[in-house]
């Protein structure tokens, strides 16, 4: 069944938990999908498991289209949301809303997710009132990264948890459908869980958060450079394809690979013509 802005809804309604992992190709958003995931987000976290960047802040829009369109078109049932990389919606409103209509149009999005609270919501209201559902997302906001002075958790003093949790009725007042945490104490983010009708989507924010979000490359242990507290690994991926890489490389050396099953034959009539 196709997942829209209603089914976030209807599960928050329903208490209901919803599943959201990163994507960013084809092939991949399809193997979500036929497992069954209800979002695909395509995260600028490309900027780092893609594209080996140190963080998110070079990511382009370029980038998020070209890889956004490729998991739209391998996802036939999740929603696709698709990040609003860094500076294409904090400049103006007039920009978030060119540049949410283009992840649209040119990326085939479903939604679009932008970081921040009460400063943007004045684009998360123009961008929902052009027809695009908008996903917001608070807490350790890696677009800000040099601002936070590092991957800390955020919320933690009262000052900084009633912002957070001003931000989250904010965001909703403003129109976001939902609202993805990251790295937010776990009973933060549950007081912002039971104070907003919008769904929570955490990661790294405990348990009571109406739905959780990883990066599919460190649940699957194939991103090294560094793994925060809150990934568990459902698979060494990592490790196997190493393995593969290797076996591939010890075969095509002592001549194993390509076998006969793998090659194409030919009458040896016509190969001795042509001596
Ligand atoms: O870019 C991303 O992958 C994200 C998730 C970590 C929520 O924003």
């Amino acid at each position: 069944m196709k997942n829209t802005v209603l089914t976030f809804r209807q599960a928050k309604e329903k208490g209901e938990k919803l599943t959201m992992l990163t994507a960013y190709d084809y092939s991949t958003a399809k193997l979500l999908d036929e497992a069954g995931v209800n979002s695909i987000l395509v995260g600028d976290s490309l900027g780092n498991v893609i594209l080996g960047y140190e963080d998110t802040i070079s990511v382009t829009m370029e980038d998020m289209i070209h890889h956004g369109a490729a998991v739209a078109r391998g996802a036939e049932n999740a929603l696709v949301i698709i990040d609003m990389p860094f500076m294409s919606y904090q400049t103006s409103v007039y920009d978030a809303v060119v540049n949410a209509g283009r992840l649209m149009k040119e990326g085939r999005a479903g939604a679009v997710k932008l970081e921040g609270g009460q400063e943007v919501c004045p684009q998360i209201q123009a961008i929902v009132a052009a027809g695009i559902p908008v996903c917001a997302h608070l807490g350790l906001t890696p677009q800000s990264i040099h601002a936070f002075g590092g991957h800390r958790v955020q919320g933690r003093t009262e000052e900084a948890a009633r912002k957070l949790l001003k931000d989250a009725r904010a965001v909703e007042e403003a129109g976001a459908f939902a609202v993805v945490l990251e790295c937010v104490p776990e009973k933060l983010a549950n007081l912002v869980t039971e104070s907003v009708k919008i769904p929570t989507i955490g990661i790294g924010a405990g348990n009571g958060c109406d739905g959780q979000v990883l990066v599919y490359q460190d649940m699957l242990g194939m991103f090294s450079d560094f793994t925060p507290k809150f990934v568990r690994r459902y698979a060494e991926l990592g490790e196997e394809m190493k393995e593969a890489f290797r076996a591939y490389i010890a075969d095509v050396e002592s001549g194993a690979f390509p076998s006969e099953e793998h090659s194409y034959q030919i009458d040896d009539d016509i190969i001795e013509k042509l001596y």
